[in-house]
């Protein structure tokens, strides 16, 4: 057996345990939350922060691309970096993974999914009801009356980001027009992080998927549903921040795990 062989073994056999947890909820009508991350749309082609060689803030700079004060300091910058991003989102599919989740929300009435993606990809795989915790990229705004303002053309998917491009102008106040997502030093949205709270506390199993763990307060929700007693399952290829809060880990792609682990996914 070479390697290849050995880790496919294995991660049936740990997606089997796993898997019973699912089925001991969905047969008991127990509540299941799901907490997403960045690496969840890794197989759709959209790149994540951390991780690997390849994370955006490897080669971007998160100051200036993620915060209110980059946004501030040089608009034209942050805004042709969304929409590269946007751009990149609109031409991405669902994956296996947002699509095997989007099969349990769809056969169990108490399925919570909580993301901290601003993509759409699990509303596009069929999901309704999706916590963003972290935003909506496509929710442009006024950076400074808040008025939401009308969605833009995107440019072809490309690379590399364009240098440049400068925001549209607010139709209520002439402010920059901004994306919707939370930056650092931003509050995310106050009916999201209840709403995800609640899932916590209340969910007998969680599912934590693509997420590295490193930003607060959504990386306090696994060990949050932990202390209120459910039993949470990691799903990454990477150990991460939260795996000792996990009772287990899958090392996997969220594309390959998700469908072994849910109902009516592919034959093992
Ligand atoms: P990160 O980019 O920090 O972490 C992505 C995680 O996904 C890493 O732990 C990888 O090992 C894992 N990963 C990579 N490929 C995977 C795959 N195919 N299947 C499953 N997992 C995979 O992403 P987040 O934890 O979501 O903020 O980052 C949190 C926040 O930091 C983001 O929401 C973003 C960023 O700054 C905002 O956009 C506001």
């Amino acid at each position: 057996m070479d390697a290849r062989q050995s880790s496919r073994m294995e991660l049936n056999t740990d997606a089997g345990r796993a898997r019973q947890q699912v089925r001991q909820c969905l047969a008991a009508g127990e509540p299941i939350g799901v907490l997403t991350g960045a690496g969840m749309s890794v197989e759709s082609g959209i790149a994540a922060f951390r991780g690997g060689d390849h994370g955006l803030w490897s080669r971007f700079d998160p100051a200036r691309l993620a915060s209110p004060e980059g946004f501030a300091a040089d608009p034209d910058l942050v805004w042709a970096w969304y929409l590269w991003r946007m751009a990149a989102i609109r031409a991405a599919r669902p994956n296996a993974g947002h699509l095997a989740l989007a099969r349990l929300a769809g056969s169990h009435p108490d399925v919570a999914i909580a993301t901290q993606n601003v993509d759409d990809l699990h509303e596009r795989a069929g999901t309704r009801g999706v916590i963003h915790l972290h935003g909506d990229i496509f929710a442009l705004r006024c950076a400074d009356c808040g008025a939401p303002a009308q969605p833009v053309a995107l440019p072809s998917p490309a690379a590399e980001p364009p240098l440049r491009r400068t925001p549209p102008r607010c139709a209520a106040c002439n402010g920059h027009v901004r994306p919707g997502v939370v930056w650092f030093g931003e509050a995310l949205p106050g009916d999201a992080w209840a709403a995800a709270q609640a899932m916590a506390q209340r969910c007998a199993l969680l599912l934590v998927v693509g997420t590295s763990g490193l930003v607060h307060p959504a990386a306090a929700l696994p060990a949050m549903a932990r202390d209120h007693g459910a039993y949470v399952i990691e799903i990454n290829p990477e150990p991460t921040a939260l795996s000792a809060a996990a009772h287990q880990c899958l090392r996997a792609a969220a594309a390959e795990a998700l469908p072994l682990l849910l109902p009516d996914g592919p034959p093992a």
